[in-house]
């Protein structure tokens, strides 16, 4: 009754996982032996430890169930003795972290594409994260991709999983024991063990008031458990909290332009102290003061200059990490507490090695990333606890705490200009001729500019020697001012051009000015440098964060 069929198959050509995993739309999943081709892919290239369970979960967005069934078949066939499934399918990406380590999984398998639209018109997404919880390194999603080149049969197991995914319990399948165990309770518990919830307890109940946007994705169970359970805040703190297949026709990223019910409040009449949004799956978080934006990088920087506020991180940091378009508000802080500061491509992996080693406690992105040596990955909710842990060990505000760290180690105004959709040839004309003429920018002015330096990233990763090249276009202004540019690896139409734009201020009457107006040279230097009128046809960028 549980036998294991071998099914004969062909491989898909477009199945190299992109910076976070596998991300399609969703009908390409649904594609006959797609979705199988993957998951089989994943276990020839990985070995399976029988003695050790498998995590897996998802977003919750369309799909999700469907793909979670066959994965478990597929698990089977494949020798994995033990499953750990979150109850109805879901798992936050850093709760997926969370569990893969504290159970001593060999891996686990994530459904999600992020922050992408979901809906049968929508993405999905699969990933892969190691026994440390974290992304698969490069080598990894290279075998991945290698075996799926190659791949000509799949394991499964016919019989189909007859239990509910919404009742916490054992099953049997096959020789397989799927276990499905509460989503929230474990991520709690280390939550619980890094902050003082006894304090935002008494900020919570105390006339302190949060809004949480989940935008009907993944983070909402875990906010209201965390937040208005254990925590106290009033009901209703956390807006949009059931997960919904299609995010409520939303696009789950938490940023100005789609937490719009967010930023309503926040900028309307009668705001909550501090507004808070999380993605899709969980990891991303975007922080708001009654009408006043933190944007990721200065969050960064804030949380390091006041690390031990929260218990779990009341100690020396051994050093934080950035990604390379990540505004340097964190480098200042970091040499005034006389600490490395890593300077990586995007994406979270690159911060793995050095977590993993001990090198830093403290990292995060430009894109609304935030995290910690808790697990390894970002993770939304925590830098919610650890900035609510802030306002309730300083007595003031969201705004007040970020102006008076502006005026102790300068402003840092950014922005980031997004072109999205554009035609992938163009996108890399445009990237190669920026290459091209990198050696003859140094020196040159550009309307009240002067290139100081330019190059391509490279990065050494300091624990194993790897090398990564061409990981984004550098320049520096001798204006203390710096453009970047990138294409996103992480679209599944067309290519998307990514323009990191960013000026220092270091005198406080300075620091309450508009980015846009104080980076205009700067953007304007950006666009002719690459020459994005002439080739993107683009005038203005689709999205500005
Ligand atoms: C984007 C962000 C990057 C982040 C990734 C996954 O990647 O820019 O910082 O790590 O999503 O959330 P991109 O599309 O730029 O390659
Ligand atoms: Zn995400």
């Amino acid at each position: 009754m549980s036998a294991v069929q071998i099914v004969a198959t062909t491989p898909f050509d477009d199945q190299r996982p992109g910076t976070s995993g596998l991300r399609k739309k969703v009908q390409v999943f649904q594609q006959p032996h797609y979705l199988e081709n993957f998951v089989q892919s994943i276990f020839d290239a990985v070995e399976v430890d029988p003695r050790r369970p498998l995590v897996l979960g998802g977003d919750g967005r369309y799909y999700n169930r469907q793909a979670i069934g066959v994965i478990l078949r597929i698990a089977a066939a494949n020798g994995v003795k033990r499953v750990l499934v979150g109850r109805d399918g879901l798992l936050s990406t850093p709760a997926a972290s969370c569990v893969i380590r504290k159970h001593h999984a060999f891996g686990g398998i994530i459904l999600s594409a992020s922050h992408n639209p979901g809906g049968p018109e929508g993405d999905f997404g699969i990933k892969f994260n190691t026994a440390n919880g974290g992304p698969a390194p490069e080598a990894v999603t290279e075998a991945i991709y290698r075996r799926s080149r190659e791949i000509d049969r799949y394991r499964i197991l016919s019989e189909q999983p007859s239990f509910p995914l919404d009742q916490i319990g054992s099953h049997a399948l096959g020789e397989m024991v799927v276990e499905i165990i509460d989503p929230v309770a474990d991520y709690a518990e280390l939550m619980e063990s890094l902050f003082d919830f006894q304090a935002l307890r008494t900020l919570l109940q105390g006339g302190f008031r949060l809004c949480f946007d989940a935008m009907h994705a993944v983070t909402g169970p875990y906010a209201c458990e965390i937040l208005e359970r254990r925590l106290g805040a009033p009901e209703g703190t956390v807006i949009n909290a059931t997960p919904l297949e299609d995010f409520g026709g939303g696009h789950p990223d938490p940023n100005l332009t789609y937490a719009k019910d967010l930023v309503e409040r926040l900028y309307g009449p009668d705001a909550p102290d501090m507004g808070a949004a999380s993605d899709g799956d969980g990891d991303r978080n975007m922080i708001l003061g009654r009408g006043f934006f933190v944007s990721p990088s200065d969050s960064l920087a804030v949380l390091t200059a006041h690390h031990r506020a929260a218990p779990g991180y009341d100690r020396p940091l051994a050093g934080v990490a950035r990604s390379m378009p990540t505004s340097r508000a964190v480098d200042r802080v970091a040499q005034a507490l006389e600490i490395p500061c890593y300077e990586t491509p995007t994406g979270w992996k690159f911060f793995g090695n050095l977590l993993d080693a001990g090198r830093i406690t403290l990292c995060g992105e430009e894109s609304f990333g935030t995290g910690s040596d808790h697990v390894r990955e970002k993770d939304g909710l925590w830098a919610v606890l650890f900035w609510l842990n802030v306002l309730a060990r300083e007595q003031r505000g969201v705004e007040e705490i970020v102006r008076a760290h502006w005026r102790r180690f300068g402003r840092d105004y950014y922005t980031r200009h997004d072109y999205e959709g554009i035609d992938s040839k163009r996108a890399h004309t445009l990237m190669d001729q920026l290459r091209e003429r990198l050696p003859t920018l140094p020196g040159s002015r550009i309307g009240t500019l002067t290139v100081e330096s330019a190059d391509d990233f490279r990065y050494t990763d300091p624990v194993d020697g790897s090398v990564s090249e061409h990981q984004g276009i550098r320049i520096h202004f001798a204006e203390d001012a710096r453009a970047v540019f990138r294409l996103s690896g992480t679209g599944t139409q067309g290519a998307t051009l990514r323009v990191y734009l960013e000026r220092y201020e270091p005198d406080p009457a300075r620091q309450d000015r508009d980015p846009q107006q104080v980076l205009a040279e700067v953007i304007t230097a950006a666009r002719e440098l690459a020459r994005i009128p002439q080739l993107l046809d683009r005038e203005t960028p689709d999205v500005i964060t």
